[in-house]
């Protein structure tokens, strides 16, 4: 009878062979995936996504990039953070530091980091490069300030201020060389639009050299009372 007749696609060893090449495939698929993965994510690494830590060194800029069609990172000329220029040892430890500072004041219980986390404040991918810490010569020390006591600023529409979380000198200083670091993360063009701080080299001043007047954000001047 040809019911009893076993169709190839209907047998049990054929399906039974199917799940085992398919799992087979796919664990030496995973495996590739993870070696790729890892070199993607390591610093320093072959695929230059994630830079050597050593890169606080120099000037990062985030420029829009034709072929890929959104802002990359750019790595610029020398600029060390806070004028040291370190190796690439103690460049991981100072980052790494940053790093354990910001896990365990838990920003990214307001804050995202790379995407992730709590979105009641900014992402922090490019904080290094936000226009808001006024000139580029500024910004290091503007941004320690800030994260010794952010209590006392307001920058957002959204009348929120971040509190302070009592992290010392060090700590805001290491937390600064992870946020410099981040920025130069090749993160596929996120975030988008993001309009970076103006870090072109002024044109040589003409002699004698005035030293630049930061002054405090300006309250509109109030109308005349009449
Ligand atoms: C309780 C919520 C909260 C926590 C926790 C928090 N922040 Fe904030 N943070 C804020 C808010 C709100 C702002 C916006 C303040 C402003 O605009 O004046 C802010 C702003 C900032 C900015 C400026 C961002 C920019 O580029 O505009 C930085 C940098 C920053 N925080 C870093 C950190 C770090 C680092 C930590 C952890 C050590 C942290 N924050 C933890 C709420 C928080």
């Amino acid at each position: 009878m040809s019911q009893t007749q076993e169709l190839w696609w209907a047998s049990e060893s054929f399906w039974r062979k199917t799940a085992i090449w398919v799992t087979a495939g796919s664990f030496v698929v995973l495996i590739f995936l993870t070696f790729d993965t890892v070199d993607q994510i390591t610093a320093g690494s072959k695929s230059e996504r994630v830079k050597a830590y050593s890169v606080i060194n120099n000037r990062i800029d985030y420029v829009f990039d034709e072929k890929r069609n959104f802002q990359v990172p750019v790595i610029g000329p020398e600029e060390p953070l806070f004028g040291k220029k370190l190796t690439e040892e103690e460049a991981m430890a100072m980052v790494s530091k940053g790093k354990l500072t910001t896990q365990a004041k838990n920003c990214m219980n307001c804050h995202t980091l790379l995407g992730n986390g709590a979105y009641y404040a900014p992402d922090l991918t490019k904080s290094w490069l936000d226009p808001m810490w006024g000139s580029k010569e500024t910004r290091e020390q503007t941004m320690v300030n800030f994260l010794i006591n952010p209590q006392d600023h307001l920058y957002n529409a959204l009348g929120r201020r971040m509190p302070n979380l009592g992290i010392t000198e060090e700590e805001a200083r290491a937390t600064v060389a992870f946020l410099k670091w981040m920025s130069a993360i090749d993160t596929n063009g996120f975030p988008t639009n993001f309009k970076p701080i103006d870090q072109t080299d002024a044109p040589a001043p003409a002699a004698p050299v005035v030293e630049p007047v930061v002054e405090p954000m300006a309250e509109p001047a109030a109308p005349a009372q009449q």
